[in-house]
């Protein structure tokens, strides 16, 4: 068991590199199982996620060679028409990918329901959905997802999802290039990876348009070919740093992003006082006066972003006056407030609101990293926080931030990767 042991009060200052994105490489990878030919895709971040869906692809027969850390050759030609791995599967929230990709591929899926972060219900309903109306049938029987297409082949439809989601929106898109006819989905996510993943798919021969706007229209074509491919940088790991130097103070270029996607989380950093500068590719991000209070809301792209939600509490927990975050996209994603509170921070919440009072300091205790993002809070915590900070199952942290403790470490943090001590091995006193 690992933990992250962080000694905080220490600004930041340097240059870092944002990775690839988390959340358009864990659609990118099962979208290969379409592709007939070769594909490299570049900027792949090195997390356990995507290592996960590696595994899951080569348990599938794909042919896959890693030139360097970050670009992949993957080859599905002789990919075969088998089950995802279960045990892997269940791991990841991104394996509902496979139904699609599957369903595409080789027109019927069978894939475990999939596990990921827990912020209360999750279904798949608007998944489903989408792949009726484009002449499936899905049953979920025994905790799998059995989708059938009809045998002359999946068919362009029609689907108005009743809520902004991302993975259906990516999913049906990945379900649908190779379909017959033109498949249009209404109320579509607008997220920079749902962008990716159009572009990746359409450099590979499909035609997606759309992507970016709430109607996206998917013309299916007869294969897709090989091709090369890479990554936009990662929104989410960019506003963790932009967050961390917001927090912990100092002056941090912040490069390899693109500052448009950023918008919203430069706006309510700036709101709070922060120095935020853009470039063509990159952000500097200077605090040294205390934060100002703000109040969030999160909303699908280009609002700001629940994903970010727990690093910007770190920051309102520390801002002068009473912030208010309101999270509109998941039922529980507060849980982590409960251990910013064990380090001092003033916090009420009340389902779906957390009422923030700030105060002048945090103090460094044991805490854990409930999930990917609070983890990431946690760390911001502790980087900001006054002595010592334990953080336990890191493991989630590490399914999202590439080479988290290196970054963090070159902007001067004092963070470290230790061994949980093995409480067998303590003496006991008397
Ligand atoms: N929803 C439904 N039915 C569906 C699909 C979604 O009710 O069929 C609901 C969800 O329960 C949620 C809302 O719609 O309340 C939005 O869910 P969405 O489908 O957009 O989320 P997701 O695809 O499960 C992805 C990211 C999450 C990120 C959300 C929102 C991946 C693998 N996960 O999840 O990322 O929070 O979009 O942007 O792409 C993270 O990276 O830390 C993370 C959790």
């Amino acid at each position: 068991m690992k933990q992250y042991l962080i000694r905080g009060g220490k600004p930041l200052s340097g240059v870092v590199s944002v990775s690839g994105a988390k959340n358009a490489a864990v659609a990118i990878l099962p979208a290969a199982l379409l592709i007939n030919g070769c594909c490299r895709i570049e900027n792949v971040p090195d997390i356990s996620d995507t290592r996960l869906l590696l595994e899951i692809l080569d348990s599938m027969g794909a042919k896959i060679r890693r030139l360097s850390p970050n670009t992949i050759d993957i080859d599905c030609s002789h990919a075969r028409d088998s089950e995802a791995n279960d045990a892997l599967v269940r791991r990841i929230r991104a394996s509902y990918y496979f139904i699609g990709a599957q369903l595409g591929r080789f027109g019927h899926a069978r894939v475990a329901l999939p596990g990921g972060c827990n912020f209360g219900p999750r279904p798949i309903d608007q998944h489903i959905k989408g792949f009726e109306a484009m002449g499936a049938s899905v049953d979920v029987i025994n905790g799998y997802v059995c989708a059938n297409a009809p045998a002359e082949g999946l068919c362009g439809g029609r689907v108005n999802l009743d809520m902004v989601s991302v993975g259906a929106t990516m999913n049906i898109m990945i379900g649908a290039v190779l379909a017959d006819g033109i498949t249009i989905i209404e109320n579509a996510a607008k997220e920079p990876h749902v962008v990716d993943l159009a572009n990746f798919l359409n450099a590979m021969g499909a035609k997606v348009s759309g992507a970016g706007t709430d109607v996206i229209k998917i013309r299916g074509v007869k294969s897709l070919h090989g091709g090369s491919y890479t990554i936009i940088p990662d929104q989410i790991e960019a506003g963790t740093y932009m967050a961390a130097v917001a927090a912990a103070g100092g002056n941090v270029l912040i490069q390899n992003l693109i500052p448009k996607h950023m918008d919203c989380i430069s706006a309510k950093l700036r709101e709070m006082g922060a120095s935020v500068t853009e470039y063509d590719d990159s952000i500097r991000v200077e605090r040294t006066d205390r934060l100002k209070k703000a109040n969030v809301k999160t909303l699908p792209y280009p609002g700001f972003p629940t994903d970010m939600q727990p690093q910007i509490a770190v920051c309102m927990a520390l801002a002068q006056g009473t912030s208010i975050i309101t999270e509109s996209i998941y039922d529980t994603r507060f849980r982590y407030c409960a251990e910013l509170c064990r380090m001092g921070a003033s916090i009420k919440v009340e389902t779906k609101v957390a009422v923030i009072s700030g105060v002048e300091s945090l103090t460094g205790c044991t805490v854990h990293a409930c999930d990917l993002r609070a983890g990431a809070a946690m760390v911001i915590a502790g980087l900001a926080a006054e002595g010592t900070t334990i953080i336990e199952d890191v493991e989630y942290i590490e399914r999202g931030y590439e080479t988290l403790i290196e970054k963090l470490s070159a902007l001067g943090a004092d963070i470290r990767r230790v061994e949980k001590p093995d409480p067998t091995t303590v003496p006991s006193a008397g």
